[in-house]
């Protein structure tokens, strides 16, 4: 018998981006929205158009470049946003259109301070507003996990008979239980009148650790499409990862009634460019994609899955995309191999100067270090784009740093500041804080540092360290990423690209707010 279709919805360009220090810039988003696209996502939440020129215009070129999944942008239920979110999606082959107001008590008293009528009337309207752009409209009651059954059977009725043809029902602050969190889907979907006229979807957020088995619960009770991000981002403890979803449902087939449409090998790959671009690194334990998920340390264990690798294993890791690193391309390896390959990788590097800027780092690379792997090929493109992607106030021009026993590190740097060279030196209590200290000797940020993470990007002493720093100042928190084969040269430009971007000025608004 022919399972029905579970939609997967992606919003990790939309809720992952607000995390604190996730935010994406438009070549970011669309180098995601075509790894989404290869991956067969059903429905690519892009952005909050309302939120920043900066996210309407993303939203808008992911609308344009993607043909196979449906683009969607989110808005709050008032007239602006709508009429932004419709204008950004416009151009796609499948466009939509999310709408949302919070229909809690608690969030209709104290933060919108309307009355239930009101949100219902507002509701109505802003489906109506969408539908001058699209006929594909979904709307949510932020908060539903909280909310009153009655009053969400009201306005959901309405919103349908407006035209909603998603309902998504999000946990919004990950508080609900899988057994509650079922039941209130399958009596929504029992007690309105016209809920066969809507997909049910539902969107829950991991607080409680419980996103991916509220989702599933939801499954299980009639929900047909799922809300999720890679690797589980989204606002404080996350939201349902993708992964984790699509491979339930994948494994479990003698359980649910329906299943994805995911080629799942395009996961893995997915992860990496994800964590790569937010500089959220995957933790190792972390199901399917973390580096441990299918590595077998126990020696019963081992002995099991040498004889038979069912007795351990429910999944083949290369199911969800876990090869061995492969040998791509080496130190004579021309220019048109490399393109050719960066295009089997999915990435596009336009204009013709990017190309030459990114094949230009990698016979750097392959000067240091003899074999480049696809891992190496993406942290090379995701530095070229840092490096493009925020104004390049800073540049790092050179770095000596010295390290012996018995000794205090030092670190000597130049930096460039709007093209003017300046130096400088420090020590340190190794050669990356004296590096670190060199670089805050000439910008005095004052920021502080939250996060310094060193990953290997591929095995063997000469990978490349690529280095995530997270600073704050003033309320933003930023990310930055550098990658190199030497780590203390990856911290500072990470350090450097963060500082770059708390220079930038783009602000972004969160929607809830
Ligand atoms: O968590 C939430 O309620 C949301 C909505 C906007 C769907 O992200
Ligand atoms: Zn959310």
């Amino acid at each position: 018998m022919k399972k029905e279709k579970l939609i997967i919805f992606d919003t990790t360009m939309r809720d992952g981006e607000q995390s604190p220090g996730a935010s994406m810039t438009k070549d970011e988003k669309l180098r995601i929205a075509r790894q989404l696209e290869r991956m067969r996502v059903d429905v690519i939440e892009a952005g909050f158009p309302a939120a920043s020129d900066g996210d309407f215009e993303a939203v808008k070129e992911v609308a344009a470049i993607v043909k196979d999944s449906t683009v969607c942008g989110l808005a709050r239920a008032n007239e602006n946003d709508v009429r932004r979110c419709g204008e950004a999606v416009k151009g796609a082959r499948s466009p939509r259109v999310h709408t949302f107001i919070a229909t809690s008590p608690i969030h209709m008293e104290k933060k919108l301070r309307m009355e239930p009528s009101q949100v219902v009337e507002q509701a109505v309207k802003a489906v109506k507003w969408a539908r001058a752009y699209t006929d594909n409209i979904e709307f949510s009651p932020e908060d539903a996990g909280r909310s009153d059954l009655d009053f969400l059977c009201r306005i959901l009725e309405q919103v349908i008979k407006a035209g909603a043809t998603t309902i998504n029902v999000p946990d919004t602050v990950g508080y609900t239980l899988p057994e509650h969190f079922g039941g209130i889907i399958r009596r929504l979907r029992e007690r309105i009148p016209n809920s066969d006229r809507a997909v049910w979807s539902v969107h829950c957020h991991n607080d409680l650790g419980l996103a991916v088995a509220n989702s599933l619960s939801a499954v299980l009770n009639g929900a047909r499409q799922v809300e999720c991000t890679i690797n589980g981002l989204g606002e404080r403890a996350g939201n349902a990862s993708l992964e984790e979803i699509v491979m339930a449902v994948r494994t479990r087939q003698d359980v649910f009634p329906c299943d994805t449409n995911i080629d799942t090998t395009q996961i893995v790959p997915a992860s990496r460019l994800v964590s790569g671009i937010t500089g959220f690194a995957v933790q190792p334990n972390k199901a399917i994609v973390g580096a441990n998920a299918f590595a077998h340390e126990a020696g019963i264990h081992q002995d099991g899955v040498l004889k038979s690798r069912d007795t351990y294993e429910i999944m083949r890791a290369q199911d969800v995309g876990w090869n061995a690193n492969k040998l791509v391309l080496g130190k004579h390896s021309g220019r048109n191999a490399f393109k050719a390959r960066l295009t089997e990788l999915g990435i596009e590097l336009s204009p013709e100067e990017a190309l030459n800027a990114a094949f230009k780092r990698f016979k750097d690379l392959a000067d240091k270090k003899h074999e480049i792997f696809d891992e190496d090929l993406q942290a090379l493109v995701t530095e070229e784009n840092l490096e493009h992607a925020v104004n390049e106030h800073f540049r790092l021009v050179s770095l000596t740093a010295h390290s012996e026993t018995g000794v205090s590190p030092y670190a000597k740097l130049v930096i460039a500041e709007d093209g003017k060279e300046r130096r400088s030196e420090a020590r340190g209590s190794g050669p990356v804080d004296a590096s670190f200290k060199a670089i805050e000797t000439i910008v005095k940020s004052g920021a502080e540092l939250l996060l310094y993470s060193v990953n290997a990007i591929t095995t063997g002493t000469d990978a490349q360290g690529e280095v995530t720093v997270r600073i704050a100042k003033g309320g933003r928190i930023v990310n930055g990423q550098g990658a190199d084969t030497d780590i203390v040269v990856a911290s500072a430009k990470a350090y450097i690209n963060a500082l770059n971007k708390l220079h930038s000025t783009l602000e972004r608004l969160n929607p809830q707010v």
